[in-house]
């Protein structure tokens, strides 16, 4: 396994590969991380990940100086996986004009999103998907652009607004990358594993897994008839305000193009963002309805 830390080294490494699978991260990695590497290790390519906390995603209250660190642990997983390459750029390699001292990318282009990414998790976070997807676009162009035929990246479904808005961009700009996503990976009660969850007290690492249970209830409740969607998401969001949850959303989406869903739409997302004290959780879940 390759750590590199520069785009011209990566470059120079990636100019001979036939086919390459990129899985990029923000690190701190977990086995939700790994089995998105493992996906990547069964395609016959030469499996590069990113490990880069990107400041251009974090809102100015956000969580961007606490974020975890723990570049060693993640090399080692990475290096029992079987990852080629990883890639560990620092902010001035991604961000050209970034200060150090303000946290400031100086990064005036950047992708513009449709309504879509204001919605959800687009609300309460504001900026954050375009300088998600700005940072996505520039590792493509660093890690796929010296030559590679087979041209594959690797998603998380737990980060479902996320994948979708991946998605749109490689189609929108015409980028020829296949986007692969990845199943979430949950502990045993069902909480959805995330870098965030080491927030979390004992008590409320008890009470986490109840998001993902009270989505699937509202699940339940559709497959039983009920697709009175706007209720259901009032009846779920009572339920875990009334546990101490604070709610950011909870909203049943059609899984093919993310808008409200009506019921005309068969392939459906429940997803959720709520807070157990100031750690916010997201999950989602994604279902299909028989026709009547
Ligand atoms: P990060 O939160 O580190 O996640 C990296 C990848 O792991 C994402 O594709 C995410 O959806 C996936 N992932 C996270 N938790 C998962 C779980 N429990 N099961 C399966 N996959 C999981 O998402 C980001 O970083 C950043 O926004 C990034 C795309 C790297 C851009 O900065």
């Amino acid at each position: 396994m390759q750590i590199i830390k520069t785009a011209a080294e990566l470059s120079q490494l990636l100019a001979n590969q036939n086919a390459i699978a990129f899985v990029p991260t923000m690190g701190n990695l977990h086995a939700g991380h790994i089995q998105l590497v493992e996906l990547a290790k069964t395609k016959n390519a030469c499996v590069v990940v990113s490990i880069f906390v990107n400041p251009l995603q974090f809102g100015a209250n956000e969580d961007l100086s606490s974020y975890p660190r723990t570049l060693d642990a993640d090399l080692e997983k990475l290096e029992a996986t079987g990852a080629n390459i990883v890639f560990t750029p620092s902010e001035q390699e991604i961000y050209p004009d970034f200060d150090a001292s303000s946290n400031n990318t100086y990064q005036k282009i950047t992708i513009n999103l449709p309504r879509i990414s204001d919605e959800l998790c687009g609300e309460a976070r504001p900026g954050h998907f375009s300088g998600m997807a700005t940072v996505v676009l520039k590792l493509f162009n660093l890690v796929f652009f010296n030559g590679a035929n087979t041209k594959i990246a690797i998603f998380g479904k737990k980060d479902f607004q996320q994948l979708f808005i991946i998605r749109d961009m490689v189609k929108q700009f015409n980028l020829p990358i296949e986007i692969i996503a990845g199943d979430t990976k949950r502990e045993a009660d069902g909480l959805a594993l995330s870098s965030r969850n080491s927030y979390l007290t004992p008590a409320q690492k008890l009470e986490a897994p109840r998001l993902y249970r009270a989505l699937g209830l509202l699940v339940d409740a559709t497959k039983k008839g009920n697709t009175d969607f706007a209720t259901l998401e009032v009846q779920t969001t009572r339920f875990l305000t009334q546990l101490g949850w604070i709610v950011d959303y909870i909203s049943i989406r059609s899984a093919e193009t993310l808008l409200p869903a009506t019921s005309a739409d068969l392939k459906l997302v429940v997803l959720g963002a709520a807070r157990q004290g100031t750690t916010r959780l997201i999950d989602n879940i994604e279902f299909t309805l028989k026709p009547n």
